[in-house]
């Protein structure tokens, strides 16, 4: 299949990315980072998690982040909502979309979100109901796809069963998420056919971590597959607190470089995309995971 004349990013570094950051960030920095983000021509950025502070600490200041941020035209600025109090709280500072976030691993979902998948499906429908007479879509995340820091392997057949239970219920894409970065192309190849099964490939997003270093050659896979939505952090930051080990996501940066060299386009500009890696990374006292990134500094 020849590969799509664009490729919409999400970038989810300023939650994904930060969420497990041990040392606390100032809400200042979050903002920067968003806003730099937005400069560099991201459409879409994943800003804050409505969860609770006790889970996870660090997105604590979700209201300040959400309401001060400095909207610019044309991008989206999500949040998870992992129930209807979350929910709430992110309509007040005025989410304009929200997401909420499954898994295809039982041990997964009760150490994620404290309860069975089951459970967190019938959470979910009141969360999509309520956003849906605010007049806000709904993205829904798959955790765990191509293995469980619990569980291992994660049999296709789940994923594709939790992934259509959201698609149903009102997500208006399913974003699948490589948790722990153990997957390889084919594995991730015969995951996404599964789950196209039930789904049109255009209503699906990869969501890699690169824990293994595999994130980039694993998404390749899936492009050849047609799908058309990527996942990324910049700088690969972050990981996920109840998945010990799993580092960032696929660095923002290496994916632009990958789709610019396939002819894709974004729409984003590489090097101040790589500037606000730098940034970041120097600011929170982290290495920068993206090789483009550094790269590109060293020049
Ligand atoms: P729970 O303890 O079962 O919830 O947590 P509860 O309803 O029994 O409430 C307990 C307390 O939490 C109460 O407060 C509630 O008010 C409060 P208390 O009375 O004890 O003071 N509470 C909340 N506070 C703020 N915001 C809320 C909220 N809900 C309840 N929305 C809950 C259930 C889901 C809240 C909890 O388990 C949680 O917050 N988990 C979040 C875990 C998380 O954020 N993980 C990381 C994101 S997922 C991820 O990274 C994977 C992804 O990237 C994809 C991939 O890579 O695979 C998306
Ligand atoms: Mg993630």
């Amino acid at each position: 299949m020849p590969f799509p004349k664009h490729i919409r990013l999400v970038e989810v570094g300023p939650r994904d990315g930060l969420q497990n950051e041990p040392n606390p960030i100032a809400t200042a920095t979050k903002l920067e980072l968003i806003d730099r983000l937005g400069g560099a021509g991201i459409a879409y950025i994943e800003a804050a998690s409505f969860v609770s502070p006790k889970w996870v600490p660090q997105m604590a200041d979700h209201r300040q982040v959400m309401t001060g941020l400095t909207r610019r035209p044309g991008v989206t600025y999500a949040a998870l909502t992992p129930n209807l109090k979350g929910l709430e709280v992110a309509l007040e500072c005025g989410v304009e979309e929200v997401a909420v976030f499954g898994a295809a691993s039982e041990a997964f979902s009760q150490k994620n979100i404290n309860c069975s998948v089951a459970e967190s499906l019938a959470r979910f429908e009141p969360v999509l109901e309520r956003a849906k007479q605010a007049k806000v879509r709904v993205r829904g995340y798959v955790s765990c796809v191509l293995g469980c820091p619990y569980e291992g392997a994660i049999a296709p057949a789940k994923v594709a069963e939790v992934s259509k239970a959201l698609y149903e219920m009102g997500c208006y894409e399913v974003s699948l998420g490589d948790t722990i970065g153990v997957g390889t192309p084919l594995a991730a190849k015969r995951m996404l056919d599964a789950v196209s099964r039930d789904i049109p490939m255009d209503k699906l997003a990869a969501h890699f971590h690169d824990t293994y270093g595999q994130a980039l050659a694993n998404l390749y896979a899936v492009l050849e597959e047609g799908l058309g939505v990527i996942d990324s952090s910049v700088a690969g930051l972050g990981g996920c607190p109840y998945a010990k080990g799993a580092s960032g996501n696929v660095a923002s940066e290496d994916v632009v470089y990958l789709l610019n060299g396939l002819g894709i386009d974004t729409g984003i500009d590489l090097n101040k995309l790589a500037e606000t890696g730098t940034w970041i990374t120097n600011t929170i006292g982290q290495p920068n995971r993206s090789k483009v990134g550094v790269a590109l500094a060293a020049k």
